[in-house]
This record gives structure tokens, sequence and C-alpha cells, in this order.
């Protein structure tokens, strides 16, 4: 029989609605954090920061001890898993991440093998072990990974782009090449996630930050079939532990897709109205999100009514609060203790 979670995130989860939404942010451990700064500093860089067990734990606890989260998100990062499978990766400092570049059959020949990922991931998996003895007991404690369409975006081009041109490009000019990408990347992130999970995660979350650009029959085979692929098999090896996904600006798509999927929860970004979330997506369970980032940053009453409005709005069914997307690093950390109140309030 499976016990009844106490964890307010987990009960949310489990399709519970509760009087006040349990809480937490999307990269709140992050730069706008004079603590995340140091931590980084003491690292060296960002990437160190991520394999420094200890240290990355570290991170991940800061805005739990400054605001008392209900979540804690492993602090990691969704590129980390191309590293692991023979790509090169590292951050410019200002600009963001490079890669070396998956655009070949040949290139896709010479990646590592799936199985042998958590030689460079075994860190992370540490990181987690800490965690699950350092949080507090009504923490809930969330691992994660990029998506494939997400993920390939960045192989392929070699860096963050504003329309994942070059993916696309691929996708039209050597399918075969690209759909080959996908099932490594899909199969890969069943392993990681389900490390992960072996860890101590008790929650995963898949995030398809660039969802929003597959269109029509696109976005069923690209963000919709690879998610599914990930979830039934996470349910088959791991059925009690939910699972969070986030096919970020996937407009009218976000309807359906838990049910398409089998997504516990779906995460909205900020251009969703949360009313009609609350119609369209909330009645097939649970929801996350979905304050602007920008009220971290400008603050006053605008924050405290957006905050009640989308408290409001999900009322009625289960509910996660968090932002539509990542805390920025000119946010101010008063902000994220009054849209805390006015959650709590
Ligand atoms: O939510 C969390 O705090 C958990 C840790 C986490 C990070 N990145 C830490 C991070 C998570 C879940 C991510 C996800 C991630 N990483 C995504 C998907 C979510 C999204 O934001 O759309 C993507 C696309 C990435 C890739 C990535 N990592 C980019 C494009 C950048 C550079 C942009 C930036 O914000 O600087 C990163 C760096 C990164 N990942 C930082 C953090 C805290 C900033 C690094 C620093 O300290 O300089």
């Amino acid at each position: 029989m499976p016990h009844t979670p106490t964890k307010t995130l987990l009960r949310a989860l489990a399709g519970e609605s509760l009087p006040v939404p349990p809480v937490w942010m999307m990269r709140q451990a992050g730069r706008y954090l004079p603590e995340y700064r140091a931590t980084r500093a003491e690292a060296g860089d960002f990437l160190s920061l991520c394999y420094n067990s200890d240290l990355a734990a570290e991170v991940t606890l800061q805005p739990i001890r400054r605001y008392g989260f209900d979540a804690a998100i492993l602090f990691a990062d969704i590129l980390l898993i191309c590293q692991a499978l023979g790509a090169k990766l590292w951050f410019e400092t200002g600009e963001g991440p490079r890669l070396s570049t998956i655009t070949t059959p040949s290139e896709l020949a010479a990646l590592r093998p799936v199985a042998d990922i958590h030689e460079t991931l075994a860190p992370i998996y540490q990181t987690l072990r800490i965690l699950t003895r350092e949080l507090p007991r009504d923490t809930t404690l969330i691992g994660f990974a990029g998506a494939p369409w997400t993920v390939a975006s960045y192989m392929i081009a070699g860096k963050g782009t504003k329309d994942q041109g070059p993916a696309h490009a691929l996708k039209a000019s050597d399918r075969a090449t690209f759909s080959a990408l996908i099932d490594i990347l899909t199969a890969a992130t069943i392993e990681y996630l389900s490390a992960q999970i072996d860890a101590g995660a008790e929650v995963v979350k898949l995030f398809d930050s660039w969802a929003g650009t597959l269109q029509g029959a696109d976005f069923d085979e690209f963000a919709v079939r690879p998610a599914a692929a990930i979830i039934a098999e996470l349910k088959r090896r791991h059925p009690g532990t939910p699972i969070i996904a986030f096919p970020r600006e996937a407009k009218t798509r976000y309807a359906g897709f838990a049910r398409a999927t089998g997504a516990d929860c779906i995460a909205l970004d900020n251009s969703v109205d949360a009313a009609w979330a609350a119609a369209h997506v909330q009645v097939d369970g649970c929801v996350q999100g979905n304050l602007a980032p920008e009220h971290m940053v400008t603050g006053g009453a605008a924050l405290v009514t957006e905050t009640r409005r989308i408290v409001d709005a999900f009322r009625g069914g289960p509910h996660i609060f968090n932002l539509g997307h990542g805390i920025t690093p000119d946010a101010d950390p008063d902000n994220v203790q009054r849209m805390i109140d006015a959650v709590r309030g």
C-alpha cells in the first residue's frame, strides 16, 4: 500500500488541493543571492561548482535556510549530460554555454555509450546523497534533467540560440541523424534521472525550455513522445516518484500534455493565463507556476496582487506556486520573501 505523503509538495503532486500551496522557485540558488556568489567564487567557476558535491549541496541549501521553501532543487545544469556523453562543454562569462557540435552521423557515432554517463555524473548523485541528510524534514528534494529536444538544440548549435535555428535546420535536412540524437538523449535521460532517484531525489522535473518552437506533428514527435518514453520507463522503475514536465511556451499544447505523457504535474510559463490553465490543464492534475520572474526585480504592490491572483486562480485544484521561469540575477532578495509571504499569508 503506498502511504500518504506528509510533505506539502508531495501532497500537491499526489493531487491534493491545499489551502496554502507549497512554494519554490526555479533558479532559487543563483546569482541574485550574495551567499551563492561567494560559494561560486570559492568553487572557481560554474561547472566546478556543479561537480563539487559539497559546495553544490551548500548552494542548494542556501535558499532553504534563507526562505524555508517547500522544495530544494538539486544544483546542477541540464547540459552536464552532454559532457557525460563525450561532448565538450564550457561557459563563456556573460555569454552562456558553449559545446562541441553534433551535426553529422560520424560525430553522433563518436559519442560515449549511454551506460558510461555515470562516470561523469557521479558527483551529481553524491550531491543528492548529501542533501538527503542535510535538508529539513519537510523539504522535498527535486532532481532534474533537460528534455531531449532542448538538450539537442544546444548540442547541435554548440550554444544557446534565440530560435533553435540550427536544430530545426538539422531536423529538416537530416532527420535520421536528428532523430538518432533525440533517441540517445532519451535513453541517457532515463538512466540519469533513474540514478538521481536512487540517490535520493523524491521528485524529478523535465525541463523542455524550447518546446514552444516545435510546431504541429514535430511537437508530438520531439516534445510529447520523448517525454512519454522517459516517464513510462521511470514509472516502471520507480512507481512512487512523481514527475513534473515543463514544456515551456507550449501555449495551447499545455492542455492534454499530462495525459499524453503521464506527467504528474505540468509547470507553466508566465505567458499562460492562470484562469485558462485552471480550466484546461489543472483538470488533469497538479500544475506549477506561474508568476512572471520580472516581479522579483520590480516588487511593489503588483508583486503581491499578481501572486494572490495566481494562488486564487488555482485554488480549486492541486497547485505548486513557482515562477514561470528562472529568477534573474538582478532580482531583489527581499522581493522573494514578499512573494512567499503573499503565498502563505
Ligand atoms: O533551478 C535551479 O536553480 C536548479 C539548477 C539549474 C540551473 N540551470 C543552474 C544554473 C537548472 C534546473 C538549470 C536548467 C537549465 N540550464 C536550463 C533549463 C531551464 C531554463 O532556464 O530554461 C537551461 C536552458 C540551462 C542551460 C544554461 N545554464 C544556460 C543557458 C545558462 C546561462 C544563462 C545564465 O543564466 O547564465 C546556464 C547557467 C546556469 N545554470 C546558472 C545557474 C545558477 C548561472 C551560472 C552562474 O552562476 O553564472
